[in-house]
């Protein structure tokens, strides 16, 4: 009987190794971070770059985030202003990536950039932060999906959509934030917002006291910033204020919206209302009814587009978004 590969293993010092043999070794590994699940490699091998973007079926002009290990490293491959730097100090480790302009002698391989004389860092909390140290260089890791379906949140998710193409996948758990990183550029001592994601604009513009600049609508500062994104299979509907008897519904907060009683099935991303546990569950939610109710629309009540009801706004937006 042929064996069957099962490549989750639990987070652990073990299996923490076994990573940094694989990235050693040029191989690609799934690894957890506060965001979503990350597809690594290392950055300084062009192979495991081509790699992530066959697996994924993702386009080449679009550029991966390089984690790093601290400001040091990130010293290493860009050059750092004093906004930016700011803001590493207050939000590293964790959900915020800084897109800056790379260093001409940066080892990190073009691939990664998608060309571009930019490139985007960030240090995450913990094991991905932990092994790029380790490896004593970035890690380069898209989100571990195939190009525009819905981010994993979960080790098990990885293993739905990729894993029969990977080694090893590290069981860190849910992931604490569920939507991916904020990403931020410094033009001109102004922050422009190129994704909303784990990290408040409120919070960027409370540190920094400045009031941060959305990109100019539809404007691709990022070649892959493209507008029908983290897609189930299903239609989405957003702002719903009705639902019908052959419709799945996605409720947010206590009070429901018309027909929710005949909805096929309810998932509640936050009774209470609270913008953090809708944003862990977003992906997962969307997720399973995908898979529990093909071919049935999704209908979103509205949330509130402040805090993280931002990106979690921005991704069912796309989600919602015609299909290419
Ligand atoms: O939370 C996250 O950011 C997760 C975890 C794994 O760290 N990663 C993630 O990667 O979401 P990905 O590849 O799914 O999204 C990265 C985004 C893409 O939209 C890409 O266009 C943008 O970052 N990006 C990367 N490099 C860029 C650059 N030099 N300039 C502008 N945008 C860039
Ligand atoms: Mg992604």
């Amino acid at each position: 009987m042929k064996e069957i590969l099962m490549p989750i293993f639990t987070l652990n010092i073990d299996s923490r190794n076994k990573a940094l043999d694989l990235l050693q070794a040029g191989q690609l590994v799934a690894l957890p971070t506060e965001t979503v699940y990350g597809l690594a490699a290392d950055s300084f091998c062009g192979d495991a770059i081509a790699q992530i973007f066959a697996i994924k079926g993702r386009p080449h002009f679009n550029p991966l985030i390089a984690h790093i290990s601290g400001f040091d490293m990130a010293a290493e491959h860009a050059h750092i202003c004093d906004l930016s730097q700011k803001l590493m100090e207050k939000f590293w480790p964790g959900p915020l990536t800084i897109v800056l302009p790379s260093r001409k002698d940066s080892l990190i391989h073009p691939l990664v950039r998608a060309g571009l004389d930019t490139i985007a860092l960030r240090q995450p909390k913990g094991v991905v932060a932990d092994l790029a140290e380790q490896l004593d260089r970035p890690i380069a890791a898209p989100s571990a999906n195939r190009s525009g379906f819905l981010s994993p949140t979960t080790a098990q998710a990885v293993q739905d959509d990729l894993g029969a193409s990977l080694p090893l996948i590290l069981d860190g758990g849910r992931c604490s934030i569920g939507v991916e990183s904020t990403i931020v550029q410094i033009i001109e001592k102004q922050v422009i917002l190129l994704r909303p994601g784990g990290v408040t604009v409120e919070e960027i513009e409370d540190i920094l006291n400045i009031n941060v600049q959305q990109k100019a609508s539809h404007a691709i500062i990022a070649p892959g910033m493209m507008e029908s994104h983290y897609a189930p299979n299903a239609l989405v509907k957003m702002m719903a204020q009705q639902v019908q008897s052959d419709e799945v519904l996605l409720a947010f907060g206590s009070q429901r919206i018309a027909g929710a009683e005949q909805a096929v099935t309810v998932l509640n991303l936050s009774e209470q209302g609270d913008l953090l546990e809708a944003s862990v569950n977003l992906f997962d939610y969307l997720h399973q009814l995908d898979q529990d109710y093909p071919g049935l629309t999704i209908v979103v009540e509205p949330i509130p587009m402040q805090g993280l009801g931002l990106a979690i706004n921005d991704r069912l937006c796309r989600a919602a978004a015609p299909r290419p």
